[in-house]
């Protein structure tokens, strides 16, 4: 069989490189070993966790946060088969949705694992089987869960992200191992439902990568919801006994408890894909090098999202799948780095576009901030959640908005606006100047942006 375009991998980047592949004409086949579609992304990723943080959010308000609002309700309880179904549920919704899409675009979809056996062909082996030939693939196989030394993942009482998602109680005393986005997310979904949560953090700040201000800020208010933070930690080992997990820690005594989490970073998908069949070589962190339109160095084999260097993130996979596909057929192609947001759906959520002062400071480039607490806004007042803030970092010369960043209720909706101001290369001042509705929290971006030229209104 042979097709124009074989795609490997249909997590949000495969998936969607095959959808507007199919748009664009091409005769395309995808490749996925699961029998859902959608990806680490949809099956085990942001969507589970998504629906569990929403749910262990609601089950937080009504036992404490609803009282302020004036309504008072009975004996809280909760039923955690009932949270986890209704996860699946929207999990299995997606993942159909995606089959659906196949089916529209006459995508042809091959259940198996894909291995190159040479220049221009590969074999599926699984559910199908077939041997396929094609001008054009696209790598996209996504990444795992990366382990460190001395604990290995048993999936009974230390696991990752995947098995976080699906505890059928809820541990007493959960231990995350780093406080990256995964351990933040799933720590919160789990102190929320009443585990005690110790994080073991590497680094001396929380949230690495992020502007130094939302990652203190953070620290600070997931302190006060009760997360137990060691910063500076090494772990050195974690074991699995009979009826606990014990997690060996440089400098402390050890920890008990009843479920680690390790959520130490992630590991590009490159392995058994038959690289070596098509003289393909992986960097030192077992990624796949491309150019700027994902061209790997073997002629009609390109690779996108996890498997290159670069973020970690469904939405850059996405857009690096059209760019790539664009660029197949159409010869033009681009994604531009400096305008993907990124979001750690805590609850206050975190939003970050483009530059951080730590970055803008390191390119000796000259700025201007403006920043605007959520407090004085009337919507954030009104629905009580007021912890937080918005600041946007402007050129001091062309005022042209090089990043912004939120902590605050809705963050990651509200960073759209800012994105997008990136990518059309807007000023402070052009936010400034746009009318935003009354009351709404995107007031804050406005306010935020009128501070950069020091003219906040409210504040
Ligand atoms: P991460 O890279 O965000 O954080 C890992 C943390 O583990 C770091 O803070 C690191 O310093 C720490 N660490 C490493 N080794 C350690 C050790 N031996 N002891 C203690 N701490 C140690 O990785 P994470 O959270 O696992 O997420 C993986 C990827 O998935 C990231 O690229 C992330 O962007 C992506 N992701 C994105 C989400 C979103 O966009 N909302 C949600 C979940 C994951």
């Amino acid at each position: 069989m042979t097709h124009d375009l074989i795609v490997i991998g249909a997590g949000p980047g495969g998936y969607v490189a095959a959808i507007r592949a199919a748009q664009l004409g091409l005769n395309v086949a995808c490749i996925e070993r699961e029998p859902e579609l959608g990806g680490t992304c949809l099956r085990v990723g942001c969507i589970p966790s998504k629906a569990l943080l929403e749910s262990s959010e609601l089950y937080h308000e009504a036992g404490d946060g609803l009282k302020k609002h004036g309504v008072k309700i009975g004996k809280l309880e909760l039923d955690l088969a009932a949270m986890l179904k209704r996860k699946d549920a929207t999990v299995s919704a997606l993942t159909k949705g995606v089959a659906g899409l196949f089916k529209k675009n006459n995508i042809t979809r091959y259940e198996g694992t894909a291995t190159f056996t040479g220049k221009g062909a590969l074999k599926v082996e699984g559910k199908d089987n077939a041997e396929l030939t094609a001008k054009h693939f696209i790598i996209a196989t996504g990444s795992k869960p990366a382990t460190i030394p001395g604990v290995e993942l048993d999936g009974k009482r230390i696991g990752c992200s995947t098995e976080a998602l699906s505890y059928d109680e809820v541990p007493e005393h959960l231990v995350v191992i780093g406080a990256g986005v995964i351990g933040l997310e799933l720590g919160s979904v789990w102190l929320r439902l009443g585990s005690k949560v110790t994080v073991l953090e590497y680094m001396d700040h929380i949230l690495p990568g992020l502007d130094s201000d939302l990652s203190k800020e953070a620290h600070k208010l997931f302190k006060k919801q009760g997360f137990d933070f060691h910063l500076g930690s090494k772990v050195t080992g974690a074991k699995s006994l009979k009826d606990k997990a014990v997690v060996s820690v440089d400098g402390m005594d050890d920890i008990e408890c009843d479920q680690v989490l390790v959520a130490t970073g992630r590991w590009a998908n490159t392995d058994n894909l038959g690289l070596d069949a098509i003289g393909l070589e992986t960097n030192k962190r077992g990624q796949i090098e491309v150019n700027e339109h994902f061209e790997t160095a073997v002629e009609g084999v390109y690779a996108i999202g996890d498997v290159i260097p670069g973020l970690m993130l469904a939405h850059k996979a996405e857009d690096e799948g059209v760019a790539c596909v664009e660029h197949i057929v159409t010869g033009v192609g681009h994604v531009n780095y400096d305008a993907i947001p990124g979001i750690v759906y805590t609850h206050p959520e975190i939003a970050s576009v483009g530059k951080t002062e730590q970055e803008l400071q390191t390119a000796g480039i000259e700025y201007n901030v403006g920043k605007f607490n959520f407090m004085a806004n009337g919507r954030a007042r009104a629905l009580g959640d007021t912890a937080g803030w918005v600041k946007i970092l402007a050129d001091k010369q062309t005022d042209r908005v090089l990043g912004a960043h939120i902590i605050g209720p809705r963050a990651g909706d509200l960073i759209a606006e800012c994105a997008v101001a990136i990518e059309f290369g807007a000023s402070a001042e052009d936010i400034a100047r746009s009318c935003h509705a009354h009351p709404t929290l995107a007031e804050c971006v406005k306010e935020a942006a009128l501070g950069v030229a020091g003219r906040t209104i409210h504040m």
